[in-house]
C-alpha cells in the first residue's frame, strides 16, 4: 500500500528518552494520525521503535537512515518503513532485500532520476524550504510525472495546506506536532490537539492544478 496515501500528515520524531514512545503514539492515535517516523538522531530512537512497534494501529517508521545496517536495525526493531534525508542506493538494495518500503530524500533532478529508475513513485523532498517549497515541487515535479512527494523541512501548520494543494503532493511531515519540550514535559494532549489540527488543516486543503 502507499506510505503517502495512508495518512496525509508524516509526524517527524526525535525521541530523547525510549519510554516517551509509548505515550506519544497513544496521543498521536487518539488526535487520528496512524503513522509516525522515529528518527536516528538520537540514542532513544530505536528503543523507541522496537515500544511503538508494540501499537499494531500505529505504522511506525524509521527516520534518518543513512547507511544499510540501519534497515537491518530499524527493521529487526519493528519498523514497518524507512525514511532517509537524501539517496542512496546501497540503502535501497538493502530495504528491497528487506522487503521494507523506503522513502529517500531527493533534493533535485538527478535524485529523481535515480528513483525514478529503481521504479519508485514516492520521495521525500528535504529541506523543504531551503529547496524553493511549492514552487520547487512544481518545478522538479514537472519531468516526473507519476512521482508524489513528501515534503519535510520547515513544513508548519501555516503552509502545509500549500504543499497538500499540489496534486504530487499526498502528504507532509514535520516536527512542530512532537515538539521535543512536549515530549519532554508530557503534555500528551497537545500532542493530539497539534496532530488533530494538522489533520483538519490537511483535509481542508484545496488542490490546485
Ligand atoms: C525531517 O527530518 O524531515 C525534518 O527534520 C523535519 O523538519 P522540521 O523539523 O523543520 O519539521
Amino acid at each position: 500500500m502507499s506510505l503517502l496515501a495512508r495518512c496525509p500528515v508524516l509526524p517527524v520524531v526525535v525521541l530523547d528518552d525510549p519510554a516517551q514512545a509509548l505515550p506519544l503514539g497513544e496521543a498521536l492515535l487518539a488526535g487520528g494520525v496512524d503513522v509516525v517516523e522515529i528518527t536516528l538522531r538520537t540514542a532513544a530512537g530505536l528503543a523507541g521503535i522496537r515500544a511503538l512497534s508494540a501499537l499494531p494501529e500505529l505504522h511506525v517508521g524509521a527516520g534518518s537512515v543513512v547507511v544499510p545496517r540501519h534497515v537491518d536495525e530499524v527493521v529487526a526493531a519493528g519498523a514497518r518503513f524507512v525514511v532517509s534525508p537524501g539517496l542512496s542506493v546501497s540503502v535501497l538494495d538493502r530495504a528491497v532485500e528487506l522487503e521494507v518500503p523506503a522513502l529517500p530524500g531527493v533534493s533535485g533532478a538527478s535524485d529523481l532520476m535515480v528513483a525514478t529508475e529503481r521504479g519508485l513513485t514516492e520521495v521525500k523532498f528535504f529541506p523543504a524550504n531551503l529547496l524553493g517549497g511549492v514552487a520547487g515541487i512544481r518545478a522538479l515535479a514537472a519531468p516526473f510525472p507519476g512521482m508524489t512527494f513528501l515534503p519535510s523541512g520547515g513544513v508548519k501548520p501555516e503552509n502545509m495546506a500549500d504543499y497538500l494543494a499540489l496534486p504530487c503532493v499526498p502528504a507532509i511531515s514535520g516536527s512542530w506536532m512532537v515538539d521535543p519540550e512536549l515530549l519532554a514535559a508530557g503534555r500528551w494532549d497537545e500532542v493530539s490537539a497539534r496532530a488533530a489540527d494538522a489533520l483538519r488543516r490537511a483535509r481542508g486543503a484545496v488542490p490546485v492544478g
